[in-house]
């Protein structure tokens, strides 16, 4: 990774990797592997970069292009860039109460915030401390019908607008880190443990006044001794449900009557299934290269699932976006929005509410400036913009 010579002023930072470096310097070890990390031999993680890397942008000049468009519709609501912030697990771990940072972030600056099942703040409290927040709900499907039927309750009552299921997730991706970290679950080696107590601004921020972080969302399904971090890790080795099929998915359609959207799709066969089924829309992912090591980039196998349901359902596109021009190659080749995994969170992590909306903000600068440069009016132009493979 690139180093950066511009202290810990967030006002300089002046793009995701570099704020991904800041978070580097102030995570311990084991935080930084759990965030930055991807499965196994990290190939997955690594074409994730390399592919929209090979994509080169061919502008069109002297189009006098003054203030494009960046606002679109996304899930049915209008939303200020083409972008909505992607689940993702334990963000406490980074800072305490993340994910109602996140979601602070995300309404003031215009944009859809999706709540993971195993966030660390309960979807009730996202909403009564953020009443604007779009909210979007993230679903494992878990073995208890239980536990899922009163998450969905839960949700109507609270009218999240979305629900996403991740199918790409049955079985945790092999993340040998986050073993080699750990002598035993939550049992950090002696070695990481010295090297939390080199991180005392992470500690402050982060395990004051309340220590490790457990589950919010879930919490209330665990029996009160196992409401913690340990607790929270072993119920959901049980509960993850490895037997995820089609069937179960025609189920969730039938029994949610708002938007759902599958995520882990990277096949045009599977997004025409989804069609089929009558989703509203698909995230092609793989997970942020987490889940299973040599899956292909996203942004490479787009086009294929563009060609198959582009303009009959929404496509979502997520995995490696961190520029502006990232989004203008996924839109150019058939997305209709992107998911931000790490980039907001290396936000959160480096200055909590503001830092994520400091994400948010270079990537729109940088959509802006792209756009400009290009000679594109607007996000709405972008689909089917022609783009060099090199
Ligand atoms: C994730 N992701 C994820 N996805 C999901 O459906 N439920 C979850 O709980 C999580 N948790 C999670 C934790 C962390 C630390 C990361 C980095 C990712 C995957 C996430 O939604 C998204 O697909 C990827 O993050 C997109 O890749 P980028 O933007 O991080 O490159």
């Amino acid at each position: 990774m690139r180093r950066y010579h511009t202290g810990n002023d967030l006002a300089r930072v002046q793009s995701i990797p570099e704020l991904a470096d800041l978070a580097r310097r102030l995570l311990p070890h084991f935080v930084w592997e759990y965030l930055a990390g991807g499965a196994e031999e990290e190939i997955t993680l690594t074409a994730n970069g390399r592919d929209f890397e090979r994509l080169g942008l061919c502008p069109r000049t002297l189009r006098g292009v003054h203030s494009p468009q960046l606002d679109t519709i996304l899930s049915g609501r209008p939303s200020a860039l083409p972008l909505a912030i992607a689940p993702t697990g334990y963000n406490a771990m980074l800072r305490r109460d993340a994910d109602l940072l996140l979601a602070r972030a995300a309404t003031a600056k215009g944009v859809p915030f999706c709540l993971s099942t195993v966030s660390t703040s309960a979807m009730e409290q996202i909403v009564e401390q953020v009443p604007d927040v779009n909210l979007w709900l993230q679903l494992y499907c878990l073995r208890d019908p239980k536990v899922q039927e009163d998450l969905l309750k839960r949700a109507e009552r609270l009218q999240v607008s979305t629900l996403l299921l991740t199918s790409d997730a049955t079985v945790l991706g092999n993340r040998e880190w986050d073993r080699r970290n750990f002598v035993r679950p939550q049992q950090l080696t002696l070695r990481n443990k010295l090297d939390v107590l080199g991180h005392p601004r992470w500690m402050l921020n982060t395990l004051w006044p309340r220590g490790m972080p457990s589950l919010g969302n879930l919490n209330r399904y665990l029996p009160r001794e196992a409401q913690n971090a340990a607790g929270a890790q072993n119920f959901l080795g049980n509960q993850m449900d490895t037997a995820l099929d089609w069937q179960a998915l025609a189920r969730l359609r039938e029994r949610w009557s708002g938007l759902l959207i599958l995520k882990g799709v990277l096949h045009p066969a599977d997004a025409e299934r989804a069609l089929a089924l009558g989703l509203d829309g698909i995230v092609v992912t793989n997970h942020g290269g987490r889940q299973l090591d040599g899956s292909p980039s996203s942004i490479s196998v787009l086009p294929t699932i563009a060609a198959a349901v582009k303009g009959r359902m929404q496509i979502l596109l997520d995995s490696g976006v961190r520029r502006g021009s990232d989004i203008v190659k996924a839109m150019a080749l058939g997305a209709d929005g992107v998911l931000v995994g790490r980039a907001t969170l290396f936000g959160v992590a480096v200055g909590g509410q503001a830092g994520a909306q400091k994400a948010l903000q270079l990537l729109a600068d940088e959509l802006r400036r792209s756009l400009i440069l290009l000679g594109c009016e607007g996000v709405g132009e972008l689909a089917g913009q022609e783009l060099i493979r090199y």
